[in-house]
């Protein structure tokens, strides 16, 4: 390339990133005009720019170009070293040179054109770790501060019950997760405030949602039990409980996780041995089923003996699984007993359908 020529195109180079700059420029200008985000994200990529410990020539040629130049330049190399391998038989001298060369040139250049790639990457993790925070911080798991160098940082917010169940929810609904969501969260916690138990027993522990969701509605002292027969919902359930136990609340709310014991088991046999453990004497004053919807009427059954006069028993899904036999056979039962005084369908929403009705059914113990 003629000196003139490598001129004109440094020259030209030149002009397009300043024409680049001018309309990054005139864009921050034109979004700052509008306000919106696009203000953010051009001072963001300036910003970049400027932060970035790139050469002169970073700044002349694009990643992709530089890239390009690299890898062409080793591609040249190895050419130039399997040509003069190549000819090593007939070749009359400059072999040793030639090798030496092309050798060193496809070192260099290969090893430019890693590091352009792995910067690349690195550029494309930091991005991919900016916008993640961004979510967390959308969703409220992560709160912005101020550092004392008057730069803008964030961190995880404390973990509490709330961050526990807000995580529950987000993954339920993911993943349709059989947890009673937040619509009969909110029912189910209405109706503990109402009745103010002070030991409620829950059939049916999953992830702990429902526990916890009970035992931010419990009054202080009093307590939850929930019995799960899965051990691997179990130990999960223990694990978020505990994780619900940490930190304070801002908002000065009591720890909840340790108002929920979690029992591995068979309910309906936990239930029976309840007998034994309380001498017989009632304690459970709300029972919630949510265990297998076959086996409702058994685990009521196994738990009439220990449930005081005017215990609350509420059953989920009794609507969404009405045509099941077993739930038909339950809701005759607490509906037609002369040990429950009273039985009445509430409605709600079926965990994370908005467009399909459940119920619980709310039944009111009389004593046996
Ligand atoms: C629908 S999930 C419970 C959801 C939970 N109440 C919530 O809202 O987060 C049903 C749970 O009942 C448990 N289960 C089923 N049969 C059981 C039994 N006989 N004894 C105890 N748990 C049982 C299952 O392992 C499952 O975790």
């Amino acid at each position: 390339m003629s000196q003139r020529c490598a001129r004109r195109c440094q020259v030209r180079s030149l002009g397009r990133v300043e024409a680049r700059r001018a309309r990054r420029r005139t864009s921050l200008v034109a979004s700052s005009e509008r306000g919106d985000d696009g203000a953010n994200q051009a001072r963001q990529e300036l910003e970049d720019e400027l932060l970035s410990d790139g050469t002169g020539v970073s700044m002349l040629f694009p990643r992709q170009v530089r890239r390009f130049l690299a890898g062409s330049g080793a591609v040249g190399c190895a050419l130039g070293i399997a040509s003069t391998a190549a000819a090593a038989p007939q070749s009359t001298g400059n072999m040793v040179e030639n090798l030496t060369i092309n050798g060193l040139g496809f070192a260099a250049c290969a090893f430019w054109f890693l590091q352009e790639s792995n910067e690349e990457r690195a550029r494309e993790v930091a991005e991919m770790r900016r916008e993640k925070i961004q979510r967390q911080i959308d969703r409220g798991e992560r709160v912005e501060f101020t550092t004392e160098t008057g730069s803008r940082a964030s961190k995880w917010k404390q973990v509490d019950d709330e961050w526990i169940l807000r995580r529950l929810e987000r993954w339920g609904k993911q993943d349709m997760l059989p947890s009673i969501g937040p619509v009969k969260g909110r029912l189910l916690q209405s109706l503990v405030r109402e009745h103010n138990p002070s030991l409620v027993v829950e059939v049916g522990t999953f992830l702990g949602y429902s526990a916890l969701t009970i035992a931010q509605a419990l009054s202080e002292g009093s307590r939850v039990v929930t019995i799960d027969n899965d051990l691997r919902f179990v130990l999960a359930a223990k694990r978020f409980c505990w994780q619900a136990n940490q930190g304070t609340r801002a908002d000065g709310q009591p720890r909840v996780g340790r108002r929920v014991s979690i029992w591995y088991g068979d309910a309906e046999a936990h239930l029976k041995e309840m007998r034994e453990r309380y001498n017989g004497v009632p304690q459970i004053e709300m029972l919630f089923i949510d265990g297998d919807i076959r086996q409702y009427e058994q685990y009521l059954v196994a738990a009439e003996p220990m449930m005081k006069r005017g215990c609350i028993v509420i059953a989920d899904n009794t609507k969404v699984f009405g045509h099941v036999p077993e739930i038909q056979s339950y809701l005759q039962y607490v509906r037609e007993s002369s040990r429950y005084a009273s039985s009445t369908e509430l409605l709600t929403k079926y965990e994370w359908r908005d467009d399909v009705d459940d119920a619980f059914e709310v039944s009111v113990f009389g004593g046996l």
